[in-house]
């Protein structure tokens, strides 16, 4: 019998990239949430440029610099919130629907993984910080290839990891970039999306679509 192996990505799929601001909002105020959302863009913005260029940094460091970015936009924040904010960022919280999604899917007998761009450090700590240890069988970082995704070097990484078909493999992604770069690398592909947004990529769409991790279809 096939073992069918479901990999997630990490920031916005299982670990909500908002809950780092949203502790500290009554220090930031009003700004928060745009910062946020522009530290998120940024973070993301320099994976993809510095893929292109081929000039890698790990995902930290990048987080590190989109931060203070997305601080300078909004007026500035000071040293002791910067370090508060980092180190919140290493300790996300998981979303409600995280685990029970990953204890359901261990039940049935198939297999779990999260494949990141975060280091290997940052999945640890968000990992262990959240409770899901225990959930997941094996923890990918793309750190291991110096590029980040979507370059098909990254998911290859699953292939490495399993030795699965490609068909036997589901990608679960709140990221719509990430799906497009899991289907032409050839995983079945369900996009999260959990902020209701329009579709894109149309030449590269998902198999399916949640609004959250509940109800993931069976392979
Ligand atoms: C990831 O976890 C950045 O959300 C992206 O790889």
């Amino acid at each position: 019998m096939t073992k069918y192996i479901y990999v997630f990505d990490a920031y916005g799929t299982l670990f909500d990239v908002h809950s780092a601001i949203a502790r500290f909002r009554h220090e930031i105020g009003e700004r928060a949430e745009q910062m946020s959302d522009m530290w998120r863009i940024k973070q993301l913005e320099y994976t993809w440029t510095r893929t292109l260029m081929g000039e890698y940094r790990d995902f930290r460091a990048l987080t590190v610099e989109a931060l203070d970015y997305a601080a300078a936009r909004f007026g500035g924040i000071s040293v002791p919130l910067r370090e508060k904010l980092l180190a919140a960022y290493e300790r996300l919280d998981a979303y409600p629907d995280a685990a029970a999604a990953l204890r359901k899917l261990k039940e049935n007998g198939a297999g779990t993984a999260i494949l990141s761009n975060g280091t290997p450090d940052m999945l640890a700590s968000a990992v262990e910080s959240a409770g899901l240890a225990d959930l997941v069988d094996r923890v990918l970082s793309v750190d291991a290839v110096h590029r980040f995704k979507t370059a098909p070097e990254t998911y290859a990484l699953v292939d490495d990891a399993f030795g699965a078909p490609r068909d036997a493999i589901s990608f679960q992604s709140s990221n719509r970039w990430d799906i497009a770069g899991a289907r032409k690398f050839g995983f079945h592909t369900v996009w999260i999306n959990r902020a209701g947004h329009p579709d894109e990529y149309a030449d590269l769409s998902p198999h399916a679509v949640l609004g959250s991790l509940e109800g993931l279809p069976a392979l």
